[in-house]
């Protein structure tokens, strides 16, 4: 196994597979250190909403095959409250600009695929994962694969190991700010086998909290209730789940989900959370290790995306010209469209759900808020512009 590479890579989220790709599109090396195996990657149910930015550079990178014939292109979604469901015309309010419903394990898939293919390594099942001499010019990753121990030499390290990686807390305290916000709630979300009964998602209000209708295929449907932060989902038996989603998102046109088995149930959890800045010495943070919104406005995997596009780019420019332009500007840059998605999803968060401290008045003054967006175009123009994502810059 090599012992030196330009960059190390640690993670095999989206964020550190997207990173392979385009390093390897511009000819620079890197090895991928993931510490789960691949089936588990693959397999873990998260995001569903890719915004238009993240699919055009999907199709840039050439791993868009996939995703072009079966990705669920919506120009529009719904939001509903009081019985009544609104439509918002994405496309009709972004010149064009959609979003498209590809899981993201299907994302994960096809990169593996594409990285595989290129030779280059990918290392699961990896264990010990550590970072060292972050702060000079030779960084470098310890780490197990197969009771075989790994001291790899770089140029940089890329931390794109999550929420819960071991990149971060390797930067010495003091030398990061940590803004976090943690919410009184979290969601249950299931997948299960039924035919999505709307063709667009259904974000809901309701008195017993917030709902959202999803799909992953025409033979899947992706729903998530509110429920309490520390929730016991052994206290949710399938027909309790099926009573309360249908209860918060009908509508009194009859609208309704379909029904069927369900084939995953799943908690998770609601944060708010910056580290700024995104770097230390030669290390850098993307995707969930630097940053984590609530997934209410889907923004975590395309912020993730966002940021190792221009890292990339800044890596390739201090490869080829020799300039740390930028890699000095990735943290600043990132900071901006982190926080611009930070307060988004806080917004439709905090308008959406139910918070345990909520009095009538909040109720009532929710209702107003979506019955307000819903009745203005400069209103749902923004909310458009922001759900569907500002293009790459
Ligand atoms: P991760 O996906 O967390 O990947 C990090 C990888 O690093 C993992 O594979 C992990 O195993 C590995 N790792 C961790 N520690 C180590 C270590 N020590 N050594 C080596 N490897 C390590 N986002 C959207 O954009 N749209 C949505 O619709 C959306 N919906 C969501 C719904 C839910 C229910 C949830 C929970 C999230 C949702 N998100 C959504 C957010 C999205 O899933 C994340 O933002 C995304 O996974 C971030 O990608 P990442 O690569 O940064 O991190
Ligand atoms: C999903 O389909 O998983 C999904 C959709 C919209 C969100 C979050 C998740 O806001």
């Amino acid at each position: 196994m090599p012992t030196r590479t330009q960059v190390a890579i640690i993670g095999a989220g989206p964020a550190g597979l997207i990173l392979g790709h385009l390093l390897h599109l511009r000819g620079i090396d890197s090895i991928i250190i993931e510490n789960h195996d691949r089936e588990y990657v693959i397999h873990r149910v998260r995001a569903g909403v890719l915004e238009q930015g993240t699919v055009d550079l999907m199709h840039e990178m050439g791993v868009g095959d996939r995703l072009a014939r079966e990705g669920l292109r919506h120009e529009g979604l719904y939001l509903a409250c009081d019985g009544t469901r609104h439509h918002i015309d994405l496309a009709g309010l972004t010149n064009g600009r959609a979003i498209t419903i590809y899981g993201q394990g299907e994302v994960v898939k096809d990169l593996i695929d594409a990285r595989i293919a290129t030779g280059r390594p990918l290392h699961f099942d990896a264990s010990n994962v550590s970072v060292h001499n972050i702060d000079s010019e030779h960084p470098s990753v310890r780490y197990d694969v197969n009771g075989e121990s790994y001291e790899l030499s770089c140029d940089f390290i890329a931390g794109c190991d999550g929420f819960h990686g071991v990149c971060r807390p390797s930067i010495p305290a003091g030398a990061l700010c940590a803004y976090e916000k943690t919410y009184s709630f979290a969601w249950l979300g299931i997948l299960a086998e039924a035919a999505p009964a709307s063709p667009e998602l259904v974000y809901s209000v309701h008195q017993n909290g917030f709902a959202l209708f999803s799909m992953r295929s025409p033979q899947v449907t992706r729903l998530y209730l509110q429920c309490a932060a520390n929730e016991d989902l052994s206290q949710w038996s399938d027909d309790r789940i099926w009573s309360e989603l249908i209860a918060r998102l009908r509508t009194h046109d009859g609208w309704q989900p379909n029904t069927g088995p369900i084939l995953q149930k799943g908690i998770a959890a609601m944060r708010s959370f910056v580290a700024d800045p995104m770097r230390y010495g030669r290390l850098y943070l993307a995707g969930d290790a630097a940053h984590i919104v609530p997934p209410t406005g889907a923004k975590g995997l395309n912020l993730a995306a966002a940021d190792v596009w221009r890292l990339s780019r800044a890596l390739a420019e201090f490869y080829d010209e020799g300039s740390t332009a930028g890699l000095d500007a990735y943290s600043e840059r990132g900071l901006r469209r982190t926080w611009r998605a930070q307060r988004f999803s806080w917004w439709m968060t905090t308008m959406l759900h139910r918070d345990a401290t909520a009095t009538p008045f909040d109720y009532r003054r929710q209702i107003a808020d979506v019955e307000y967006l819903v009745s203005s175009r400069a209103a749902m123009t923004s909310f458009a512009e922001n759900y569907v994502g500002v293009p790459l810059e």
